[in-house]
């Protein structure tokens, strides 16, 4: 399966590729929002002040299915890109297929082994060698308020489930949307596994790292759709496709009251001009202080070989290095990958994210993110993202929906 996937990959570049110059890398992405593309712009200069071009390939598509969509067709036809944004679980896959390049010298040279977390590096080496980058930690589970409606009606950002309903009725009745809600299935499994996490970190465990099938099967999932339920009562009829910036600017605007969704939403806020923790509150989910859910972004390096080697490694180097790493960060609204990177400039919410990582690593409450490509591969992923939107998105009952999540794992593993 490997040589045969990677035979015919050479086969089909040799004869399709067309080739960008040497210093030259073409870096297929998903970060079209604004604060997104904010980012974006300060690798690409980054970059080029180091000599090295960037063409441009963003795939519009929060959460990167429609990038990873486009990769897997680019690669099939034999023109893969030189570099590509990459979930935890996607470089695990490319790289038992054969595709990626070793990021080994430039990993030594820049000491990686010391400074990236083991649970990241668990993700960016393949059968111990660097093959993916990896230039952040987003966490997936944040609440963001409106500082406005939450003042107006001397509210508090919840902390637990019972505040959190009651925060949303208040604000209902006061004639906002309560909840931004997009409609994607992985907005929606992002709000989920955020109330497993709330539920318990050792449901989380179980129930997706794990995919235990008694923890599925348990009252506790019953619960969790439970909550999604009446959470989903607090959504507004037009959520159907909306994309997740989309429901960011509600809050940001100061339409709706909350919206529950990762460190990216941040990005943004500062977008905006606005300040983190000021004009937009941050608390991580109801019930999960004390545990943390990742997702890196990583760059992973195709094996294109040949000319491109030296621009691949130059891109390594620069997004791996604390400079960069700070000033990228900055604008995403993740934390560093590095754990060397000062904490100063950054706004109270990623401090925060930093403080919250170091407990929960030494608590053992790390885990990553089922939503974001960190909890399960792929085809396992889609089984628990099919049930938990379409309970939400329906009047399945909370039961059904467990023995349905159940039956949909268990098949897929
Ligand atoms: C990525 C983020 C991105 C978000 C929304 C997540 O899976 O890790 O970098 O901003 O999706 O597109």
């Amino acid at each position: 399966m490997k040589l045969t996937s990677k035979m015919a990959f050479i086969a089909c570049t040799t004869a399709l590729a067309t080739p960008t110059l040497a210093d030259e890398v073409e870096v297929l992405h998903w970060w079209t929002s604004g604060g997104e593309a904010a980012a974006v712009s300060v690798l690409k200069d980054d970059l080029e002040s180091k000599g090295t071009g960037w063409v441009d390939m963003a795939v519009a598509g929060g959460g990167g299915d429609a990038a990873m969509t486009t990769l897997r067709a680019r690669v099939t036809a034999g023109d893969p890109p030189t570099a590509a944004q990459m979930l935890g679980m996607s470089v695990r896959e490319w790289a038992d297929e054969g595709f990626l390049g070793n990021l080994n010298e430039v990993a030594a040279a820049e000491g990686w082994d010391d400074v990236v977390p083991t649970a990241v590096q668990a993700f960016g080496k393949y059968d111990g060698n660097w093959v993916a980058a990896p230039v952040n930690m987003h966490r997936p589970h944040w609440i963001w308020g409106s500082a406005k409606i939450f003042e107006e009606l001397n509210l508090e950002l919840p902390a637990t489930w019972d505040e959190f309903f009651a925060a949303a009725d208040a604000m209902e009745a006061a004639g906002y949307v309560a909840v931004a809600q997009g409609g994607q299935a992985w907005q929606e499994a992002t709000v989920w596994e955020a109330v497993v996490l709330g539920i318990s970190p050792d449901l989380y465990k179980s129930a997706i790292i794990d995919a235990d099938e008694d923890a599925l099967r348990s009252a506790e999932i019953v619960e969790s759709f439970e909550i999604m339920r009446r959470i989903r009562g607090y959504v507004d009829p037009n959520f159907a496709g909306r994309d997740w910036n989309l429901a960011t600017a509600m809050v940001i605007n100061g339409e709706a009251g909350m919206q529950i969704m990762g460190d990216w939403a941040k990005g943004e806020v500062i977008n905006a001009g606005l300040t983190p923790g000021v004009e937009v509150l941050c608390g991580v989910s109801p019930g999960t202080q004390g545990a943390f859910l990742f997702n890196t972004d990583f760059f992973a390096m195709f094996d294109v070989g040949g000319d491109k080697a030296a621009a691949q490694q130059n891109m390594a180097a620069s997004a791996m290095s604390v400079t960069f790493q700070e000033a990228f960060n900055l604008a995403k609204g993740s934390i560093p990958a590095r754990t060397d990177v000062p904490g100063d400039k950054f706004d109270t919410c990623a401090q925060k994210s930093m403080a919250d990582l170091a407990e929960a690593t030494a608590a053992g409450t790390l885990f990553g993110s089922l939503a974001h490509g960190h909890g399960q591969p792929a085809a396992i992923q889609a089984a628990y993202l099919d049930v938990v939107t379409q309970h939400f998105n329906s009047d399945m009952s909370a039961e059904d929906a467990a023995a349905a999540l159940a039956d949909s794992v268990m098949a897929a593993k």
